[in-house]
């Protein structure tokens, strides 16, 4: 199928299943970096596995904080992903680490992701058809930020509402606020009980927090938690729906990863790389003109990196339309690179891990009903909006 690149706008097309990955493939064919459309105005994309590398590391001609500042500052306050002076942004998000690496995340890790994931399928109780979007997916992600944290359940519905409604901030601004005040609310008696008593969890642990001498304010740590649950929970709900799609729509591949569990990890890594949940990240390029790979870029031009193009780069990875669990790919842009790498890349894999693994043993047989309904879909967050499932009921063959 020919694609009409004139027509293509990277904020408003789906792109189902493989018409994204033609779609990058023909920008491809111009060169690493290519004229586009993005909301409607002219943009840039850089597809090009060196040029996106080149791009993530020149914060002079790309500067990271541009897009963060217009889009999430407004509804998430100020945090160190919109933080212009590189400097501060590397104490602050190093005073965030405890979110994504400290003691009672491990102590989690090791016991209350699959007790959580059995829970959840517990909830199912013995319906056959079920859709693990709906069902599993979408909500798997937000309980565990929210258990990491040690919050209170009683919200649980609206933890999804929040994150999206932070992340629409650009296209509805009162929507994104007044999320923002209820997830604030929500909080504050939270931070404030941690205070006088901390437990064994983040909110405790960022209270325990100093910087540069002193303990963060109240405020400060809203503003981490509000980036937390758009930027944790709606990448790890796509790459989960991504990856139960790689497996249920492929014949055969749910059972032969069941049998071979030792190759879980291998199988989560090259999901990351094959069809990637943010396959496109926008950036704000310079305020001044800049010339990059060749390609005069105005000021203030949207520059998308189609990180989901580099991941399937001939250059670097072999036969890179192919699904292969056997394939290692360290270069893959999954998670970015430079100064702003992805800090949650050790839980989502753990994420999305021990969710494969409890699904395996909870419902062994499972028959994907739609397959054009489970496609991928959309570019900057990419996910199925659906995974109808029939469980078959057969006895387990291993
Ligand atoms: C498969 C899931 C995920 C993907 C694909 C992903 C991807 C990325 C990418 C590409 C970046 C770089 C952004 C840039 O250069 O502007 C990034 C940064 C970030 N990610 Fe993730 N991420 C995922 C999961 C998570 C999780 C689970 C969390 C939190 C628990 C998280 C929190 C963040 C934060 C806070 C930043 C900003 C870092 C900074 O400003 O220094 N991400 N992520």
């Amino acid at each position: 199928m020919a694609v009409p690149l004139d027509t293509v706008d990277f904020a408003f097309d789906e792109m189902p299943g493989d018409d994204l990955h033609e779609v990058l493939r023909a920008y491809r064919e111009q060169g690493p970096v290519a004229p586009t459309r993005f909301l409607g105005i002219p943009a840039f994309v850089i597809t090009g596995h060196a040029a996106l590398l080149d791009a993530f590391r020149d914060v002079e001609r790309f500067p990271p904080h541009r897009m963060y500042e217009v889009s999430f500052e407004g509804a998430i306050g100020k945090s160190f992903i919109s933080m212009e002076d590189l400097a501060e942004h590397r104490v602050y998000r190093k005073l965030a680490t405890p979110a994504f690496r400290s003691r009672a995340v491990q102590s989690y890790e090791r016991s209350g992701l699959a007790a959580l994931a059995h829970e959840m399928i517990d909830a199912l109780g013995d319906r056959e058809e079920i859709d693990l979007v709906a069902e599993f997916t979408a909500r798997f992600p937000y309980l565990v930020i929210t258990r990491l944290l040690g919050l209170p359940r009683e919200r649980e519905e609206e933890f999804h509402r929040w994150a999206l409604a932070l992340l629409r901030f650009r296209e509805e601004p009162a929507e994104a606020e007044s999320a923002s005040r209820e997830l604030t609310e929500f909080l504050a008696p939270v931070v404030a009980a941690r205070r006088r008593q901390p437990c064994n969890d983040v909110i405790s642990e960022l209270v325990a927090a100093t910087v540069e001498g002193r303990r963060l304010e109240d405020e400060e740590i809203y503003s981490h938690v509000r980036l937390l649950f758009p930027t944790g929970g709606e990448t790890t709900h796509g790459s989960l729906g991504n990856l139960l799609f790689a497996l249920l729509s492929r014949e055969g591949a749910w059972s032969d990863l069941k049998r071979n569990p030792s190759l879980i990890e291998a199988a989560v890594d090259e999901v990351l790389r094959w069809e990637t949940p943010i396959a496109v990240l926008p950036r704000l390029s310079s305020s001044q003109p800049v010339e990059f790979h060749g390609t005069e870029i105005p000021p203030d031009s949207w520059v998308l990196f189609a990180i989901a193009a580099a991941n399937r780069d001939p250059e670097v990875f072999e036969d890179p339309d192919r699904f292969d669990i056997h394939r290692k790919a360290p270069e893959m842009l999954t998670f970015g690179r430079g100064v702003k790498s992805c800090p949650g890349m050790h839980l989502v894999r753990r994420n999305m891990a021990v969710a494969l693994e409890t699904l395996f043993e909870r419902m062994p047989n499972v028959e994907l009903l739609d397959v054009d309904a489970s496609l991928p879909r959309r570019t900057v967050l990419r996910s199925p909006d659906a995974l109808r499932v029939r469980r078959t009921g057969g006895p387990s063959d291993c």
